[in-house]
């Protein structure tokens, strides 16, 4: 079977938020105890949306820092950037053609961001899911913590990597490099696992502090909306204060959750902030009118945040010594996604 280890990434536009921090990167941290794991700031999916950036390479580093001064350990694991290695656009170009044009244009995301005018969308942000599937598995990752706003993306990875087993299945057998696995009932030998998405805790997606029904989101135009990983004590304060609630006070059961979001959004937040179940944390506040858990909420945030953005923003000041974590971790990564290349165009027959 295949060897378990984890691969992630983050894109490097604009500054990372509270859902980033709590459905992604929180867990990154968390899996570096028992696995071996790959973290990636996944800078060619940065220009699918929007073309030309100001300062990419700055938005790179400052996601290498969050990883790092969130506690991802650059030595144990790998932390580097997707442009580093170009096996990643290899095996994109390899799974674009693997993936079926209807798979992609069923995509939610992809609906969501290329918006009304979907024919102006750039073909990248449409193939967008090949090169995620591509990021994972150019190292045969097995595990992907994310948000479960990629939920469908996942699935999207495990079509591609299915088809692609089955597809080539004679081809791997003679490559001698395919492991028995079973695909629907039917035992295969395949090249590619199909990946287990790491959605879970108290907040797996985090809904936007203005508007309970949407993403919290970098791309929100309301500052409002979220909670960036740099904000000051005072900033995240007044954002919550100003976080839209209903007039009732808070439930002492999760079930009087239902149908109340921003309720449910801000206990799920301070849940999972505190390592605490939501019921766990009604016990404590069940009954409470939102002007004595905000506050709360908003030190609890700052507990948790300043240490992180602090540790950003003394990691930034030489940037030096992330560009050699980058180069470093770029060339462990890229030694990995060599061999799984080869093999690659040996199955396919180049
Ligand atoms: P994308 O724009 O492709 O979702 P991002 O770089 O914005 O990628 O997201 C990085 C990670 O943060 C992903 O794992 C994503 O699932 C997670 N994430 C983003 N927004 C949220 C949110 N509001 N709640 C929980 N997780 C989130
Ligand atoms: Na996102």
């Amino acid at each position: 079977s295949f060897k378990p280890l984890v691969f992630s990434g983050v894109q490097p536009t604009g500054n990372l938020h509270l859902g980033n921090y709590l459905g992604a990167i929180r867990k990154f941290v968390a899996l570096q105890e028992n696995n071996d794991c790959i973290y990636c700031v996944v800078d060619l999916h940065a220009i699918t949306a929007q073309l030309v950036h100001e300062d990419l390479k700055g938005q790179i580093r400052s996601i290498a820092a969050a990883f790092i001064a969130s506690g991802i350990d650059p030595v144990k694991h790998i932390v580097f950037n997707q442009s580093a290695v170009p096996q990643h656009a290899e095996l994109a170009w390899i799974f674009n053609c693997v993936a079926r044009i209807g798979w992609m244009n069923r995509m939610t995301q992809f609906k969501d961001k290329a918006g009304k005018d979907r024919e102006n969308a750039s073909l990248g942000l449409l193939a967008y899911p090949s090169l995620m599937a591509a990021d994972i598995l150019v190292y045969r990752a097995t595990h992907v913590p994310v948000g479960d706003d990629q939920k469908q993306h996942l699935e999207l990875a495990r079509d591609i990597a299915q088809k692609f087993n089955i597809d080539f299945q004679e081809r791997i057998r003679t490559t001698g490099q395919g492991v028995d696995m079973v695909v629907g009932e039917e035992p295969i030998h395949g090249y590619f696992p199909l990946v287990e998405p790491l959605i879970d805790g108290p907040a797996p997606r985090v809904m936007s502090l203005r508007d309970g029904t949407k993403k919290m989101s970098k791309s929100d135009p309301s500052d409002l909306s979220r909670i960036n990983l740099m904000d000051d004590a005072d900033e995240i304060l007044k954002k919550i204060r100003k976080a839209k609630t209903d007039p009732d006070g808070l439930p002492s059961e999760v079930e009087g959750l239902a149908g109340r979001p921003e309720a449910d959004n801000l206990i799920g937040i301070y849940a999972a902030l505190a390592d605490r179940t939501k019921a766990d944390v009604l016990k404590e506040f069940g009954g409470q009118q939102f002007s004595v858990f905000k506050p709360a909420l908003a030190d609890l945030a700052v507990q948790v945040l300043a240490p992180i953005s602090a540790e950003m923003r003394r990691l930034l000041g030489d940037t030096s010594h992330i560009d050699a974590i980058l180069k470093d971790g770029g060339e462990r990564a890229r030694a990995r996604a060599e061999a799984v290349m080869n093999d690659v165009y040996d199955i396919v027959g180049f």
